[in-house]
């Protein structure tokens, strides 16, 4: 799409002053860089804004967008960058309007159990917080320490708790959003029912900051889980591993987490992070997290899985009885993505997801893959609710033309298999700038329609974090 937006010229620059406070813009090429890019390959997606603006209020974040669209400038909303599909990358320059700044939690009901928060509120903040008080936020995204309340709801983030827990989504109940027109609205509300018109709280959610900014967030708690128990399981291979899950799952039992690790992820890891676990030689493991009211059943249904994973190919079962063991391993599990980026800046982190029963059925996909293109393809993930992180690797000896040749021949084939076995190209990290391309390929045309549609109707003037999900 040609860049037909305006400049952010100098008397714009006084105006967002005037409106957010001079020390809260900046137009500095030095400070500007820190909010071109996310987590994806800076040198690939990167690109800066003209200006960056940190509001601290609702009714600032209001007036910013409304003079944007009068001047067709475009805006892009950013939380803490730590996004997967350059969702926060302002493309065509203009304004980055970033919540840093707006990261309370502005009030705990406790009676109606809700929390309600400011949009830049770091999702860790926000668990802990609620946890000191018995309550449980049961969204859980693997990069809950840096990651805001409000990127968690433009992406509908998922993470490691989903098989059980479901979704970003499922817990926000409520939103207020500030339209691309500038315009101040609340979205659903402190109810566990609202059929009162169209769910538009629904489609904000995971429409990853093209239909408006969220400000604040209305977010359902549950109990805090009295207790918890993990089981690490390890297997030869990565098919053994996986083939495991639909046989847990259709027993009726419902881990909180099903994480899958294959050996090269595991290594990686432990490599960046200096740690070096017992179990590094597993060809894959299985990491999995039970909780809930009672400790003796949970010890029951543990057990039984583990006697499951025996029964079906697994090499050891470990009950973890110490915690701090437990987080080790869990902190080796979170910190994957991060240790490919640094070992291989050239990769393509992927996030397919298919129905947990076709689940077994991707691993020799993706090893036949990883031949036919002549690229590594480790593999990790939410394997619980099918979501895996299989990840396309450069081989340093490779040279860059056939890497990016290889590279797209290899996504869009591994695409084409994921929607075969009825699944789709993201689980949870969005189609933002890098899979756009492929979204446009693959989807039906009356949904992308349907899609245009709506974004048009919202944002006419195009100015609400453009080139995302589609150009
Ligand atoms: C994870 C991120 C990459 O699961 O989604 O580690
Ligand atoms: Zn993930």
């Amino acid at each position: 799409m040609p860049n037909t937006y305006n400049p952010v010229t100098p008397e714009l620059v006084t105006l967002l002053m005037d409106i957010a406070g001079k020390g809260n813009v900046f137009t500095d090429a030095e400070k500007l860089e820190a909010y071109s890019h996310d987590e994806t390959d800076a040198s690939v997606y990167g690109h800066n804004p003209e200006a960056v603006v940190l509001p601290q209020t609702t009714e600032q974040v209001a007036r910013i967008v409304s003079l944007a669209n009068q001047e067709k400038i475009p805006i892009t909303p950013r939380g803490a960058g730590s996004g997967l599909s350059g969702g926060a990358i302002p493309e065509y320059g203009g304004i980055v309007i970033s919540l840093e700044k707006m990261n309370r939690l502005l009030e705990l009901d406790k009676a109606n159990m809700v929390a309600v928060v400011e949009a830049g509120m770091v999702t860790n903040d926000l668990a802990n917080a609620v946890q000191a008080e018995g309550l449980f936020f049961a969204g859980y995204p693997m990069s809950l320490q840096t990651c805001v309340i409000g990127g968690n709801i433009a992406e509908n983030a998922g993470g490691g708790k989903a098989v059980k827990y479901g979704v970003t989504g499922r817990y926000i109940i409520g939103l207020e959003l500030v339209t691309p027109q500038g315009e101040i609205v609340q979205l659903g509300g402190k109810l566990v029912k609202d059929v009162t018109g169209y769910d538009l709280k629904s489609l904000v959610i995971g429409s990853e900051g093209t239909l408006g900014i969220v400000t604040k967030a209305i977010v359902k708690l549950i109990g805090y889980p009295s207790s918890k128990g993990d089981l690490l399981v390890l297997f030869k291979t990565p098919k053994d591993a996986i083939d495991l899950v639909p046989v847990i799952l259709s027993k009726g039992l419902t881990p909180t987490s099903i994480e899958f690790m294959d050996q090269l992820s595991i290594i990686t890891s432990c490599a960046y992070l200096n740690e070096s676990l017992p179990y590094e030689n597993a060809g894959a493991m299985l990491l999995i997290e039970m909780d809930g009211g009672g400790a003796s059943q949970l010890e029951t249904e543990l057990i039984e899985i583990g006697k499951l994973c025996e029964a079906n190919g697994a090499i050891e079962v470990y009950v973890a009885e110490d915690r701090n063991n437990i987080e080790r391993i869990w902190n080796v599990r979170r910190n994957i993505a991060e240790a490919f980026k640094v070992f291989s800046p050239a990769q393509s982190l992927e996030d397919i997801v298919v129905p947990s029963s076709r689940i077994p059925e991707m691993i020799p996909e993706l090893e036949r893959l990883g031949k036919k293109y002549q690229i590594r393809i480790p593999c990790y993930g939410h394997a619980g609710d099918g979501n895996l992180h299989a990840t396309l690797v450069k081989d340093p000896a490779m040279p860059l033309d056939v890497w990016k040749r290889n590279e797209d021949l290899c996504l869009k084939e591994l695409y084409q298999i994921t929607g075969k076995f009825g699944g789709k190209i993201s689980g949870e990290h969005g189609i933002g700038i890098k899979r756009r391309d492929y979204l446009k390929e693959l989807i039906d045309p009356v949904e992308l329609g349907l899609m245009r549609a709506i974004k048009n109707a919202w944002d006419p003037n195009n100015i609400m974090n453009p080139g995302k999900i589609f150009l």
